[in-house]
């Protein structure tokens, strides 16, 4: 696994979700309860922006559809 360096990432205790380039990718950043998560930012259902949607509970939900992704699997409820 590769490691980048993010620049202008100011973490604090506040939930964000920002999108940023790393290793010529658009990656999803999500800020929550203390973590910070790295996701693409392309959703795998239909390729929708992930960092333009919303984060609850936990799971970051999709923009398009509605689909939503647990932060700490990657994977969809069942
Ligand atoms: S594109 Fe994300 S749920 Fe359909």
């Amino acid at each position: 696994m590769k490691w980048y360096k993010i620049l202008d990432i100011q973490f604090t205790d506040q939930p964000f979700i920002t999108k940023v380039k790393a290793g010529g990718k658009s990656i999803c950043l999500v800020g929550f309860k203390g973590n910070i998560y790295a996701l693409s930012s392309i959703c795998p259902h239909a390729g929708a922006d992930l960092s333009e949607g919303i984060c609850v509970q936990g799971k970051i939900v999709c923009p398009f559809h509605r689909y939503t992704y647990d932060l700490e699997t990657g994977k969809r409820p069942k």
